[in-house]
């Protein structure tokens, strides 16, 4: 009987104790997060939030231009709470079309100003997370294996020795091959740059959907030159495969990683919390864990001595606003489909 009653004690606090755990991860709420960095990182990132709040994060990853795309596409109806990572240009889009909506974080206070800059200019509808340079990386054996000379320049690219030896992603749905394209209107202004992308087409073996995936594709031995963020082919480097990295000798564009939280997002509290961890120096820190080598915001997170140093590389003076303003990234990206993409090769 009295084993009986010690059962019925014990069940109830069982019953008790799951309830009240059920009943807190509910309050806990879930965040829905759309995720434009490297795969790993977002896995990451979501995991490491859970974790820690106690949060569920549903996490979605897909290039810039690609999840601009879809929280346009789902504007009446928000699935995604908030945008991490990515380049900023879709971000600065996103802000001015209305798909998201302003915040400010008691983190900004610690950001770098290019970051915090980047708040500014869009009514505080995003902020800067991480900053990278853009270049590209090639395969050192495949290289010598097809007799290739090295490339330090943009324009040594436009070689027609270098025919079907050079990859990058599309513009549309890629903030790399965005960031690409409008990097060479800057530099070379828009007639040359747009005579440098037509040159480049003959040259380019497949436009990816993903920024990333040129490097990759090398690495593998399946490509010889990405067009990509530095870090990225830093990446595969570390990785242990045989990739050089180049910062072009004319000098090149650059990223502001951006967050924004959508307009409309059903987690909101839950989408601030999220917002909020991502700005802690140690949550940026934990970057180093993945090899993703960007330039965090935090002022105080730590960077590796393998990142690529930004300050030894010649920058443009890259012109966030205009090339992340709705309609000059429309306008370049059919000018690229109806001049670019279009032609033979
Ligand atoms: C890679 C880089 C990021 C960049 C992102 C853009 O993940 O590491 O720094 O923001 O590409 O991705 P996308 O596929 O849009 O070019």
């Amino acid at each position: 009987m009295k084993f009986a009653k010690l059962l019925m004690t014990t069940a109830i606090g069982t019953v008790a104790v799951l309830g009240f755990g059920i009943g807190t991860a509910a309050a806990k709420g879930k965040v829905n997060l759309y995720c434009s960095a490297q795969e790993d990182w977002c896995q990451l990132m979501a995991k490491g939030f859970e974790k820690e709040s106690g949060i569920t994060v549903n996490m979605t990853r897909r290039s810039s231009g690609e999840t601009f795309a879809k929280i346009k596409a789902e504007a009446k109806n928000p699935k995604g709470d908030v945008w991490w990572g990515g380049t900023g240009d879709p971000h600065l889009q996103a802000a001015e079309e209305g798909l998201s909506t302003p915040y400010a974080s008691p983190n900004q206070a610690n950001l770098q100003g290019w970051a915090v800059a980047q708040s500014d200019s869009a009514g505080g509808n995003t902020i800067g997370i991480y900053s990278g340079a853009l270049g590209y990386g090639y395969n050192e054996d495949v290289l010598k294996k097809n007799n290739l000379p090295v490339p330090a320049c943009w324009k040594d690219l436009l070689k027609p020795e270098y025919k079907g030896h050079v990859q990058m992603a599309n513009p549309n749905s890629s903030g790399t091959a965005y960031t690409t394209l409008a990097t060479m209107v800057q530099l070379f202004g828009e007639d040359a740059g747009f005579e440098f992308m037509k040159g480049l087409h003959k040259n380019i073996n497949q436009y990816t959907k993903s920024g990333s995936a040129p490097i990759k594709a090398a690495a593998r031995g399946e490509n010889t030159i990405g067009i990509v963020f530095i870090h990225d082919a830093v990446k595969q480097a570390v990785k242990g495969f045989p990739i050089k990295s180049v910062a072009p000798c004319e000098g090149t564009g650059y990223e502001i990683g951006s967050m924004s939280l959508i307009k409309g997002a059903r987690n909101l509290d839950e989408a601030k919390k999220f917002y909020d961890w991502a700005l802690q120096a140690d949550t940026q820190s934990r970057a180093l864990e993945v090899s993703a080598f960007q330039v965090p915001s935090n002022k105080s997170a730590e960077v590796s001595p393998k990142a690529p140093k930004l300050e030894s590389i010649k920058l443009i003076k890259y012109d966030f606003v205009k090339y992340g303003s709705s309609a000059e990234r429309k306008r370049l990206l059919k000018k690229w489909d109806d001049e670019v993409k279009s032609l033979p090769k």
